[in-house]
């Protein structure tokens, strides 16, 4: 899987098609969905018209998708993947991730109140896990994960898996380095995606806090950039390919996607690594609390396991 994909969490329809085009161009050869973003449709046209112009072809693409939270239950799993696959307009997935350690009841989106979230034991993700390992016994996907999944979540699975998870995706950026998650997949033969690498300060204002700093300004982030006549995007980004995890950046803009993807050729110094470490403060822009409104079995240490 290339280190760099292509976010497209927040590409508004009408703009996702000539993301998609210009990345492939630019070189990106991976680029990361799910059905709840809404735009799987224009993503597959863009996808259609690079392979039929010969810009790239099926093989050299690595598509991510995501399951969503209302489709856990038995006999919801493959008309879900079959339903992205369609608006892909592609034949198989190269990763399926189960998007949310969360269970909503059928049809629900996202939930209007807590009600319309399952407990974990009406929905043991154990089970919901041998539902992905069939998508993987039927071609649908080559490989599975999941996403927002604690350690000890993730663990949970490894133990019973007869396919293992490959993949966890989560927020990560230099203020929510999450270390021990990192180790703990990596013993795990899991490897992690970064998601909101930037900070994703693009988010609807349901999701964002009143007091957040902000990434793409810290002067640390900045004086490395400097350093490097780079911007701070790239250092940013190249902190997370130097950990060893992926990154999915999100842009519509083709200048800061060239920018972005060029991040894979700066190397930073272990003394700059370091004053980055020094940046961790565990806060997340992803708190997670629509999963926790009230009536809902879950609380933010329930979710997180912290
Ligand atoms: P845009 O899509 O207009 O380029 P994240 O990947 O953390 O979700 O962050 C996405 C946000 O960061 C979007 O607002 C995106 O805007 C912006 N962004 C993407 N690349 C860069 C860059 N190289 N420099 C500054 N902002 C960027």
């Amino acid at each position: 899987m290339p280190a760099i994909g292509l976010g497209t969490w927040k590409s508004a329809p009408g703009e996702v098609y000539d993301a998609v085009k210009a990345a492939v161009k630019e070189g990106y050869r991976h680029i990361d969905c799910a059905f709840l973003y809404g735009n799987e449709a224009e993503i597959g046209r863009a996808l259609q018209d690079l392979f039929a112009e010969g810009t790239v072809t099926r093989e050299q693409m690595w598509i991510t998708s995501k399951l969503w939270n209302d489709s856990h239950g038995e006999g919801h799993l493959q008309p879900a993947i079959e339903k992205t696959l369609s608006d892909l307009k592609l034949d198989w997935l190269d990763l399926y991730l189960i998007h949310w350690p969360v269970s909503l009841k059928a049809g629900t989106a996202l939930p209007d109140s807590g009600e319309d979230i399952l407990a974990p034991g009406e929905m043991p993700m154990t089970e919901v896990w041998g539902r992905m390992e069939n998508l993987v016994d039927k071609g649908l996907t080559r490989h599975i994960g999941v996403s927002n999944f604690s350690a000890k979540k993730v663990g949970d699975i490894v133990k019973t898996a007869r396919i293992k998870p490959e993949m966890n995706q989560v927020e990560m950026h230099p203020y929510l380095q999450q270390q021990a998650l990192v180790n703990f997949c990596r013993e795990n033969g899991v490897h992690v995606t970064a998601y909101s690498p930037l900070g994703s300060m693009d988010r609807p204002d349901f999701l964002k806090q009143e007091d957040e700093p902000i990434l793409l300004e810290d002067p640390v982030i900045r004086e490395i950039a400097q350093a490097h006549d780079a911007g701070p995007a790239q250092v940013l980004l190249a902190w997370a390919v130097q950990r060893g995890t992926s990154v999915i950046p999100k842009s519509v803009n083709p200048r800061r996607l060239a920018e972005n993807l060029a991040a894979g050729q700066l190397t930073l110094s272990d003394a700059e690594m370091q004053s980055i470490a020094g940046l961790d403060r565990h806060r997340r822009y992803i708190v997670g609390d629509i999963w926790t409104q009230q009536g809902s079995p879950y609380t933010l240490a329930t979710l997180w396991d912290e």
